[in-house]
Parts: C-alpha cells; structure tokens; sequence
C-alpha cells in the first residue's frame, strides 16, 4: 500500500511542469502552429501521466498482494511456534505409566546380581576343591599374592597372621581377619584378578576360595567347597567384630566446643612421611621404609618454624644425560648404536620391574646386568619362582635364544613364572631390548 504515492508524485509532478510551461508560451503570444504543437504534446504528456498512474494503481495492487501473502505466512508460523511449545509439555499419561522402557529380563537382572550375603544367599551353583584351585591359583593369582597366598613384595597376603591381630603390626589376611567367608567369594568373583576382573566362573571361584582356606589350614585338599556348604563356614575371626555403639557410648564424651586456634604451645614434628616411607621409583610394589632420622627437622611454634631447610639442588639436564648409561659411539656400530637406542625405549616396559646399570638392585623382578651368558634365576638375595630355581639347579644360561623365546611369550617358556608381563609381540622390540641389556656387561 505504502508504494503507490511515490510513484505517482513524479509522474503527476511531470505533467504539472508541462502544463505551466504550455500557459506560459501560449501567453507570449507566440504562433498558433506551435500552440497546437504544444497542446498535442500535453495531449501526450497526459496519455502518459495516466498510463503511469494506471501502472501505479496495478502495482499498488500487486503490493497489498504481497502483503497479505506475508501476513498469511508470519500467521502460519506463529501458529507452528505455539504448537511447538507443546513438545517440552508432558506427554498424556495413559494407564499411570509413560509407556517407556520395558520390564528387565530375569537374565539380564541375573547378571548384575551378583552379591552373595554371609548366609551364603546369592551363591551361584557350583563347587570346587583345593587341589584344582592349587592350578588356578598358581596361574591367575601367584603372580601378585605368591604360590602358597603369602603375598609377593607388597601385593596382598592372602593367608597366615593368625593370632597377630592385636600386635602393633596386624597380619589381617582371609583367613585370620575376614569374618565371612561370602565376602571371599564375592570379591574374588567380581574384583579378581586384578585387571581381568569378571573371567572367573564359579566353580573356578570356588576352587579358588577353597584353596585360599587350604592355604590357611582351614580346610584339607578334599574338601568340596559349594553353594551349600560355603554360607555356613565359620571363619576363624567370626567373633571377633562387635557393634559400632560409638554414637551411644562415646560421642557424648567429644561434645565439647573443640579447640581451633593456638592449642597447643609448641608442636614438635617428630617425623615427616618422605623420611618415613620412600616412594617407590616407578611400580607401587616395593616401597621400602627408610630408617632416616627426624634429627635436624625444624621445630614448629605458633611463630612458625625454627628454620626452613634448604631445598636439595635438582639435578640438572646436563647431570642426567652424564648418568646416562655410556653407550659406545665409533662410527662404524651407527646401527648397534641405533639398535641399543631403541631397545632402551622397549625396556620402559620392563623398568617397573628391572633395574639395570651401575649399582642396579633386584626390584620386584631380579636386576638384569650381565644377563646374557648369566645363569637362569642365580641373582643373588631375589626370591625366585620354583620354575626359575629349577633352571638354574639345571645350570641352564641366558642366550639370546633362549631370552627372544622367553620374552615373546614368558608364561609359557617358564611355565609358572611369577613374571606378571605378557610377552613383547614385535620380534624387532626382542631384538632391541637385548641389544641394549647386553650393552650392560657385568
Ligand atoms: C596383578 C596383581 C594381582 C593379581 C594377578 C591378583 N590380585 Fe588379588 N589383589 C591385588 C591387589 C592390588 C589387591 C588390593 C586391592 C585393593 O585393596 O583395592 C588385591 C586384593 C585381593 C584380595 C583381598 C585381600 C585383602 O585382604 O583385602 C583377595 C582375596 C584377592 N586379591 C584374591 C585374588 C585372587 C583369588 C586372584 C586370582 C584369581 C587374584 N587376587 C589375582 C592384586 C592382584
Ligand atoms: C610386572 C613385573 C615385571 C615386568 C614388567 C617384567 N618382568 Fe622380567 N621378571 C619379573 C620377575 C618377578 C621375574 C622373576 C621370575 C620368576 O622368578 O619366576 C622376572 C625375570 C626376568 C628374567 C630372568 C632373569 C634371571 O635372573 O633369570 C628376565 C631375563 C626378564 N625378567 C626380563 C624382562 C624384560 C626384558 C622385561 C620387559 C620386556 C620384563 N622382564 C618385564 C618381573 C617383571
């Protein structure tokens, strides 16, 4: 609508000029001739004022046209966005349910199920014995709680302590601690071995537990422990749990406002926990105390310390790379050089266990200087497996035959090892990884 007057204003504007010029003229008494001329010519002028204003008033039309086409459509779609807002409104409840999901299948219920309560209720069916638990034991969990459950370096001990739970250092294991033996089962089934949870099947669950009690000298190797008998196993430290009655008998005592601000007159620290206990370099398995004393530790009043130790220098770039074990650089051993490089990345892999190098100490495996021509399992002071103590009563040696088989598969060349590593897939990573021991002599 809002179109058409500016279109009319200079077509009409037009005609008006022409017009007044045609008056003007016509005044100064010019010749008739030319009168005519010019009355044809406002004649035209007004044929095209009114064809512009016809043309106006079409396009006019055509605009209101349009108009009203985009009403309709904001019309349309304000109605779309008020019926979208009935998404996020809830859907009609039909028969008090949403009509979601569908009822668990007794099958899958089953498979988190899994919980077994002290009266045994929860046990799956199934049974097993000591002496095929022995096998199962030795290899799934000999690797980290020892052949007879006596625990390897810091791993879990599973058996013994009995009668040491009142001593400053309890021994709680299986079968001196745990009051029920479900909790065995249970958590053996759903948390064991540690890294494959969930591969164990019942009955190897309970050969497993029974060989746990064996080695507790609770059961003989004949005993068939099952789904019947196991809920009613009384442990040794049955009774020795009472009731939590601290809410009653105690808390009462504690009431008091507590102290928050200068307690004390002086606070003497006695020991820090990094003399205490050292940290383990890189596995969590053989944290060894550390019998440094608190002797030249500050003291601690409310006016702070009595002096702040100065911090060890750390050791630099340049320190580390001279403690670098030596490798031999002549140009002519470029590929040796290369070979022992990359072998040294493959033994990142074995480093949690292995030390090597100057001064290197057995770790939670034997340390590996001068390993090959070395005789199988004769590190002095490690604990070694039975397999490895009977290769080297044998007098068998370390080649690097016998070392590419060993560690391509170590738990089938040494059948029974305690060695808890799978084996390097990649030929070229044996290769290196001996290339670089072997630039450890002896
Ligand atoms: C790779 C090492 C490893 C293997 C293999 C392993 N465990 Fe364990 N086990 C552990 C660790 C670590 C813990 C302690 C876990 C924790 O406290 O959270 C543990 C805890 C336990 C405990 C609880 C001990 C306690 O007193 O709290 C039992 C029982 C046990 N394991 C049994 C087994 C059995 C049976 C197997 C073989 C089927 C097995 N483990 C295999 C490492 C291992
Ligand atoms: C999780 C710990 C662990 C890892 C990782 C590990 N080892 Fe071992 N290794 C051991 C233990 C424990 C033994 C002793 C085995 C026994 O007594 O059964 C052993 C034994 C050995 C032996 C025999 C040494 C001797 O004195 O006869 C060699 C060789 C060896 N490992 C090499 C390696 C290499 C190479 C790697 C890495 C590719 C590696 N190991 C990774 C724990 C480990």
């Amino acid at each position: 609508m809002s179109k058409s007057p500016n279109i009319f204003i200079p077509a009409l504007g037009g005609t008006a000029l022409i017009i007044g010029l045609a008056y003007g003229i016509a005044s100064r008494d010019y010749g008739a001739g030319k009168i005519e001329i010019l009355e044809t010519r406002v004649q035209q002028v007004e044929a095209q004022a009114s064809v512009a204003s016809e043309k106006a008033s079409a396009e006019s039309e055509r605009a209101a046209e349009l108009e009203q086409m985009i009403a309709e459509v904001q019309a349309a779609a304000a109605e779309r966005v008020s019926s979208e807002a009935d998404l996020t409104t809830p859907a009609p409840r039909t028969g008090g349910s949403y009509g979601i999901g569908r009822a668990a299948h007794s099958e899958e219920i089953a498979v988190w199920d899994v919980d077994v309560l002290p009266n045994g209720r929860g046990l799956p069916v199934g049974s097993g014995n000591a002496f095929d638990g022995e096998e199962i034991f030795a290899d799934k969990c000999a690797s980290c709680h020892g052949d007879f459950a006596e625990g390897v370096d810091n791993w879990p001990v599973l058996a013994g302590g009995f009668d040491t739970l009142a001593d400053e250092d309890p021994v709680k294991t299986v079968g001196s601690y745990w009051p029920y033996l479900s909790t065995a089962y249970d958590y053996i089934y759903r948390s064991m071995p540690f890294g494959e949870a969930g591969t164990l099947t019942p009955d190897e669950t309970y050969a497993i537990v029974a060989y746990i009690l064996y080695s507790n000298d609770l059961i003989d190797d004949e005993f068939d422990l099952s789904q019947a008998n196991l809920g009613s196993f009384e442990m040794h430290n049955k009774d020795g749990f009472v009731v939590d009655d601290r809410p009653e008998q105690e808390y009462a005592k504690w009431r008091e406002e507590p102290c928050m601000e200068n307690c004390k007159e002086e606070v003497h620290v006695t020991m820090r926990s990094v003399f205490l206990v050292e940290t383990p370099p890189e596995s969590g398995s053989n944290s060894v105390m550390n019998h440094a004393s608190a002797e030249g530790l500050p003291s601690f009043t409310s006016e702070g310390p009595s002096f702040i130790p100065v911090a060890v220098a750390k050791p630099t770039k340049q320190d580390e790379a001279n403690a670098a074990p030596a490798v031999q650089e002549t140009e002519t051993e470029d590929e040796g050089v290369d070979l022992i490089a990359a072998g040294k990345k493959v033994f990142r892999k074995c480093q949690a266990c292995h030390k090597v190098g100057d001064g290197a100490k057995n770790a939670s495996g034997p340390q590996l200087n001068g390993l090959v021509g070395r005789t199988m399992g004769s590190t002095d002071d490690f604990k070694y497996s039975g397999v490895f103590l009977a290769a080297m009563e044998e007098g068998r040696v370390w080649d690097e035959a016998a070392l590419a088989e060993f560690l391509a598969k170590p738990k089938s060349y040494m059948k029974g090892t305690k060695m808890a590593f799978s084996g390097l897939k990649k030929e070229a990573d044996i290769t290196a990884v001996t290339e670089y021991l072997k630039s450890f002599g002896e």
